[in-house]
């Protein structure tokens, strides 16, 4: 069974690995097996399952599409799963469809409602940091989502150290507590280290769950020798590019050397790296099939990676050389 951690200094506990549902489970994908994915995940002991408005394609499909799965055979569970939804991508068109306004982040939280058929989400997010909104307004918004019962928890994606600060302040005056911050992290990207955002949120208490621990992907031994069909970095609503995989692809045959050394997958050594960095309370992964899902769940069984192989991971993919929280 899944194990779980406990959310910074919160009473939430997460499962170790989360389900996201960014990609696969729009209207674009296979709804049998979204289905599939997100039952087996529920009874594998993954509670926490990863939304934003504009997941699918096409935007909003996913969280439809999660909402028809839920009410159909999770609803008796309610109160033993997470949900979780954000605003501030775009959503729809004209100038109220997207960033961190009142009228914005508000009126999305009550569509992401509506889509799911559900009165309330446990975790909602503010997507991602809006650089000419005043970041009063935007932490306003998500404090009347808790005090209007839309959501039970709030949380931020991809703000930069010093606007996080300042969110966390704003949050705080207005009497609602942070629980927690959504970071891209991997071997591949380690940002949220390599800014100090992650020893910073564990002084303060606030849980980190970081999504795309598999770089979408680039961290399976599927693009050691090319593209393959059917990859994300091959379907053309993939977000994940060409250009950024064969970027990557130097490093990805180091580190999957080292896989090969321990007679794992490439994918297992990755979540096993993250699962073991400081400040890390929950993954979010990305499946496209059960038997991937499956797959990745396997990893929690491994047993902890070595100094040894941690000092090897180090050599071939440094902190310092990670950028930016640059995913949608
Ligand atoms: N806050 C934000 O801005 C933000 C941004 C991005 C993501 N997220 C969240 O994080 C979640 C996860 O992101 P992600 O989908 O990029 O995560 P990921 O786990 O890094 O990548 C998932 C993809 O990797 C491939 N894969 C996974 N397991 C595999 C396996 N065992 N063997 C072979 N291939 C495998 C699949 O792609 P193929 O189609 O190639 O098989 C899968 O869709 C999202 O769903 C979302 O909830 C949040």
């Amino acid at each position: 069974m899944t194990p779980y951690r406990r959310c910074g200094r919160s009473g939430l506990l997460l499962p170790e690995i989360s389900l996201g549902l960014w990609h696969n489970f729009g209207d674009v994908d296979d709804a049998n097996e979204a289905r599939a994915m997100i039952l087996s995940a529920f009874d594998k002991g993954i509670t926490h399952f990863d939304l934003a408005n504009n997941y699918g394609p096409p935007p909003g499909s996913a969280e439809k599409n999660f909402g028809t799965i839920f009410h159909q055979d999770l609803a008796a569970h309610r109160d033993e799963m997470v949900i979780s939804t954000k605003a501030g991508h775009t959503m729809w068109p004209g100038v109220y469809g997207e960033w961190g306004s009142r009228k914005h982040v508000l009126a999305s939280l009550d569509q992401s409602l509506q889509r799911m058929r559900l009165p309330y989400v446990d975790i909602f997010y503010s997507h991602r940091p809006d650089p000419d909104t005043p970041l009063e307004e935007t932490m306003s918004a998500l404090a009347t989502a808790v005090q209007s019962g839309r959501a039970l928890y709030v949380g931020l994606s991809k703000y930069p150290l010093p606007m996080l600060q300042e969110a966390v302040g704003l949050l705080r005056d207005m009497g609602v507590r942070p629980l927690i911050y959504q970071p891209p992290y991997s071997i591949l990207n380690r940002w949220p280290e390599a800014t100090g955002i992650h020893t910073w949120l564990e002084q303060e208490g606030i849980g980190s769950i970081v999504f795309s621990p598999l770089a979408q992907g680039m961290l399976t031994p599927k693009y050691v020798d090319g593209i393959p069909a059917g990859s994300r970095a091959a379907r053309p609503e993939g977000f994940l590019q060409e250009a950024q995989v064969l970027a990557q692809q130097e490093k990805i045959r180091a580190l999957h050397a080292i896989a090969c050394e321990l007679g794992i997958p490439l994918h297992h050594l990755a979540l096993r790296w993250v699962l073991q960095q400081q400040g890390v309370t929950s993954l979010i992964i990305g499946a496209r099939t059960v038997a991937q899902l499956h797959d990745n769940l396997a990893a929690l069984d491994l047993p902890a990676l070595s100094a040894d192989v941690l000092a090897a991971m180090d050599r071939i993919a440094p902190a310092e050389a990670s950028s930016k929280a640059d995913n949608g």
